[in-house]
C-alpha cells in the first residue's frame, strides 16, 4: 500500500476488488476543500474514468450542487473504498474497514468544515451506527473517522433520485444546506431552506 498526498498509488489489501477493479479511484477537487462529499465506491462508470460520481449518479449531484451556487471543482468529491467491487455489490465491511485509513488521511489533510454522506453505506460508516438516512437527511452529526473527527451532514445517494423522484427534494435540500454551513453557494437556494429540516 502507499500514498501520495491524497490519493492512493497502490493496494492490495482486498483480493476480489483487485480482481474487479481496473484502477483505484481516488477523490477529485481542491486539496483544501472546505466541503467533501462521501460516496460508497465506485461504479462502472467511475472505473472506467479513474474519477468518482461521473456516471448518472455524478450528474444528479453535479445538478445539486449547481442549484446550490456550486461548481463540482468547488468541492472534493471522494468515496469509503477507492475500487469498484465486482457486480456493483456493497462493499463488505471487511474492505470498508482496509480503505478507512485512506479516508482517514484525506479527511485529516483536508480538515474540511463539512463532510457530506452520499447515501446509506457512508453514513453507517463514519457515524458507525445504523440509520435512515431518508429521515436523517439533512441533520448533522459529529463524527469520528479513526483518529480524525468531522461534522457529518447525512444525505441521500444521488441514485436514490433517480429510483424514486420524491427523494430529488430531499437530496437538493441537503446538498443546499451542506454549502450554508460550509459557507458557500449562493446563499439564496439553502438559506431560505434551513428551517425545513
Ligand atoms: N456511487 C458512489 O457511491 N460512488 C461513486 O463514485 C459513484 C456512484
Amino acid at each position: 500500500m502507499s500514498m501520495d498526498g491524497l490519493s492512493v498509488t497502490d493496494c492490495e489489501r482486498c483480493s476480489a476488488l483487485c480482481e474487479s477493479r481496473s484502477r483505484i479511484v481516488n477523490g477529485v477537487g481542491p486539496a483544501d476543500a472546505d466541503l467533501v462529499f462521501v460516496g460508497e465506491a465506485p461504479g462502472a462508470n467511475e472505473d472506467a474514468e479513474g474519477e468518482p460520481f461521473v456516471g448518472r449518479s455524478g450528474d444528479v449531484l453535479d445538478a445539486a450542487l449547481r442549484k446550490a451556487g456550486l461548481a463540482r471543482a468547488d468541492v472534493r468529491i471522494t468515496n469509503c473504498v477507492r475500487c469498484r467491487p465486482p457486480d456493483n455489490r456493497d462493499p463488505h465491511v471487511a474492505e470498508l474497514d482496509n480503505c478507512r485509513e485512506f479516508l482517514a488521511t484525506e479527511l485529516q489533510r483536508l480538515d474540511p468544515s463539512l463532510v457530506v454522506t452520499l447515501g446509506k453505506v457512508p453514513s453507517e460508516h463514519l457515524l458507525g451506527r445504523s440509520l435512515s438516512v431518508t429521515e436523517a437527511a439533512g441533520e448533522t452529526f459529529d463524527a469520528r473517522v479513526d483518529e480524525v473527527a468531522c461534522r457529518v451532514l447525512v444525505s441521500v445517494h444521488p441514485a436514490a433520485t433517480l429510483y424514486d423522484r420524491s427523494q430529488q427534494e430531499t437530496f437538493e435540500r441537503a446538498v443546499a444546506r451542506a454549502a450554508d454551513l460550509a459557507g458557500l453557494g449562493d446563499g439564496n437556494s439553502g438559506q431560505s431552506r434551513l428551517g425545513e429540516f
